[in-house]
C-alpha cells in the first residue's frame, strides 16, 4: 500500500524469502508482505540488501530470490490508470479528478486491467441495477484489492462478504474499502477455500472470480451452490468444456455466458429461483 511521503509506484524491490516466521517490519519503503506456501515475497519501493541480510541471518531463513521490476511490468505491462465499465468508473489513488471508485492496488490482483475483472465489474454492476434480481447480500471469493466488493456495496448491496487467502490482499482490500467509505458495509474475511467452504447461505449473489483448479473444487461443494445467483470467471476459452461438464446443471441454469478476450464470464441463476 502507498504511505507518504509515496504517492504511487515506480521501482518494486522484491525479495522472496523461506520463512513466514518475520517480525513486524517498520521501513517507510516497505510496500507490503505476500504470504504464500510458507514463504513471504517482501516489496519494497528501494533496495533493502541490508535489511534483508539481516532478517535472514536473525531469524536464519534464506533468500530464495530478489528481483527488481518496474510496477509496469509487474501489472503485465499494462499503465494502470482511471477506466469506465458499465458507467462506473474507476481510478488509481495517485490520479486526480472525480471517480466513482478509487483504489490502491498495491501488488494485488484486482486493479481493473484483467480482462476478468472488467468482465465481473459490468456483469455485477448491471445485475446491481436490475431491481428483479433482488441483490442484497454478496459474496466475492478471491476478493483481491476488493473492487468488486467495493462496486457491489457502492451500487446497491446492504452487506458484502469479501473473501481472499492473501492477508496482503486482505489487508488491501480493508484499506480501499475505507478508502471508498464502505467498510461498514463489507466484512473482508482472510480464509483458504480449499480448506473451508464459502460461506454462500443467505447471499443473493456470489462473484467467483478465481482459477480452474479452485472452480472445480467448490463447484463440487453443496455449501457454494446455497446462493441466488453467480458471477463464475477466471477460467480460459480452452477449460470451459471442462468445467462445463462439473456444472451442477439440476441446480443451476445459465442467465448469461459471455467471452472477453480469451476469458469466459458465466452468470447463473439457481434453478430454485426461477421454479
Ligand atoms: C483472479 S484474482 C481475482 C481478484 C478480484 N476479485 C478481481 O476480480 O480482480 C483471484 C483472487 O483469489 C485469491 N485466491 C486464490 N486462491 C484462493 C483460495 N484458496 N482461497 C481464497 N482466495 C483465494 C487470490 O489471492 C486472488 O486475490
Amino acid at each position: 500500500m502507498l504511505r507518504p511521503p509515496y504517492t504511487s509506484y515506480d521501482r518494486l524491490h522484491v525479495y522472496h524469502l523461506d520463512t513466514t516466521a518475520l517480525p513486524a517490519i517498520d521501513d517507510p519503503d516497505l510496500i507490503g508482505i505476500w504470504i504464500e506456501d510458507k514463504t513471504a515475497v517482501l516489496f519494497f519501493h528501494r533496495a533493502k540488501e541490508s535489511l534483508v541480510t539481516h532478517l535472514c541471518e536473525s531469524h536464519r531463513c534464506s533468500l530464495i530470490y530478489q528481483a527488481e521490476l518496474d510496477y509496469r511490468d509487474w501489472e503485465a505491462g499494462q499503465v494502470i490508470s482511471s477506466f469506465s465499465v458499465a458507467g462506473v468508473t474507476v481510478a488509481p489513488v495517485w490520479e486526480t479528478g472525480g471517480a466513482d471508485i478509487r483504489l490502491d492496488p498495491g501488488v494485488i490482483f484486482g486493479s481493473g486491467f484483467h480482462p476478468t475483472t472488467r468482465a465481473c465489474l459490468e456483469t455485477l454492476v448491471n445485475c446491481l441495477k436490475t431491481p428483479e434480481m433482488h441483490i442484497d447480500t454478496v459474496l466475492d471469493l478471491g476478493t483481491g484489492t476488493g473492487l468488486l466488493s467495493i462496486a457491489a456495496a457502492r451500487f446497491g448491496a446492504a452487506k458484502v462478504i469479501a473473501v481472499d487467502n492473501n492477508p496482503l490482499a486482505c489487508e488491501v482490500a480493508r484499506a480501499n474499502c475505507r478508502l471508498n467509505m464502505v467498510e461498514d458495509r463489507v466484512e473482508v474475511r482472510q480464509m483458504d477455500l480449499r480448506e473451508e467452504p464459502p460461506p454462500a447461505r443467505g447471499c443473493s449473489l456470489v462473484i467467483a472470480n478465481l482459477y480452474r483448479g479452485l472452480l472445480e473444487q467448490l463447484f463440487q461443494s453443496p455449501a457454494f451452490w446455497e446462493a441466488d445467483l453467480y458471477i463464475v470467471s477466471g477460467f480460459l476459452q480452452s477449460m470451459e468444456a471442462g468445467l462445463l461438464a462439473e456444472l451442477p446443471t439440476d441446480r443451476v441454469r445459465f442467465l448469461g455466458r459471455q467471452r472477453n478476450e480469451r476469458w469466459c464470464i458465466w452468470t447463473l441463476a439457481n434453478r430454485r429461483m426461477t421454479g
